[in-house]
């Protein structure tokens, strides 16, 4: 069994062994090993395209044109890019029932690609468009190429059916995550800097709920030594593999039903 005495990793197994109801709340740093930068950041999109130039409703309304250089570098990216051993490892502890759900700020897919089962995409996916004007649904394979912009029947410029600044939060999606949030035992929260409202709400009310918090990040956030119990200092690969590793252990039984 890795990990002495002590070891933090070891700390939060128990945790989630004893507490049961174990729900993830993923962010980008969860996908960076599979090739996807992050949003902030010296090597982050945002330091790349302004997110009030490129991410709002209202720059998408007014020159959707400028906003597809910045959607269609993530298309290709995240159209690219394969689970990593983080996606899979969670989708491993949903597997032996240690993991109920994870909720995802992402919208590349990859931890349904993993295999994981109950997904709450929070911030929708970018394998729909969608029209802003007759609200026509497209899959983005069936639209959307390198170089160009996508086109609804319609003759407007369709948009991925993702959160932009300034749009609601899915409300399916949105109503989940609380329910998720406030009857979790444990949250554990990879690799998000928990900088954007409401998803950053989400970790708060799983505390106040009574959860306790688990954080894989390797750097500080806003939620470290304030809402956070245990802090994993670690790439979500390395951590979540050692997790998986120890849930593999007789010693270290998952919780069950
Ligand atoms: P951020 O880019 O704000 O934060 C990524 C976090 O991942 C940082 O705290 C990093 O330290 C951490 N990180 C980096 N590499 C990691 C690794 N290998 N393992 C674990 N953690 C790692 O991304 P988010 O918090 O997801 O929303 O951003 C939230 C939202 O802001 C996004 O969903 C997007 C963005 O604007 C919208 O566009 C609406």
């Amino acid at each position: 069994m890795p990990g002495g005495r002590g070891d933090p990793v070891r700390e939060a197994a128990r945790l989630m062994s004893t507490r049961r109801n174990v729900v993830a709340l993923t962010g980008a740093g969860i996908s960076v090993e599979s090739g996807i930068p992050s949003f902030r950041g010296a090597q982050g999109m945002w330091a790349k395209y302004d997110p009030m130039e490129y991410a709002t409703l209202h720059a998408f309304m007014l020159s959707p044109r400028k906003v597809w250089e910045m959607l269609s570098e993530m298309v290709s990216v995240c159209g690219g890019a394969m689970p990593n051993a983080a996606h899979k490892g969670l989708a491993a502890l949903e597997e032996t029932g240690v993991v109920r759900a994870v909720i995802t700020q992402n919208v590349d897919g990859l931890h349904q690609a993993a295999g994981s089962r109950r997904v709450i995409e929070y911030h929708g996916n970018l394998d729909e468009l969608i029209c802003v004007y007759c609200w026509k649904r497209y899959p983005t394979r069936e639209r959307w190429t390198p170089g160009t912009v996508p086109l609804c029947d319609c003759g407007e410029i369709l948009k991925p059916n993702v959160v932009l600044f300034g749009e609601p939060i899915p409300w399916l999606a949105q109503e989940q995550a609380e329910e998720e949030a406030r009857t979790c035992g444990v949250l554990v929260v990879i690799g998000t800097s928990a900088q954007v409202s409401p998803a950053c709400d989400i970790p708060r009310i799983a505390k106040e709920s009574g959860a306790a918090v688990v954080e894989i990040n390797p750097e500080e956030t806003s939620l470290s030594g304030n809402v956070t119990d245990i802090h994993l200092r670690g790439s979500a690969s390395e951590v979540i593999g050692k997790m998986v590793r120890l849930f593999q252990d007789p010693t270290t039984p998952p919780p069950r039903g």
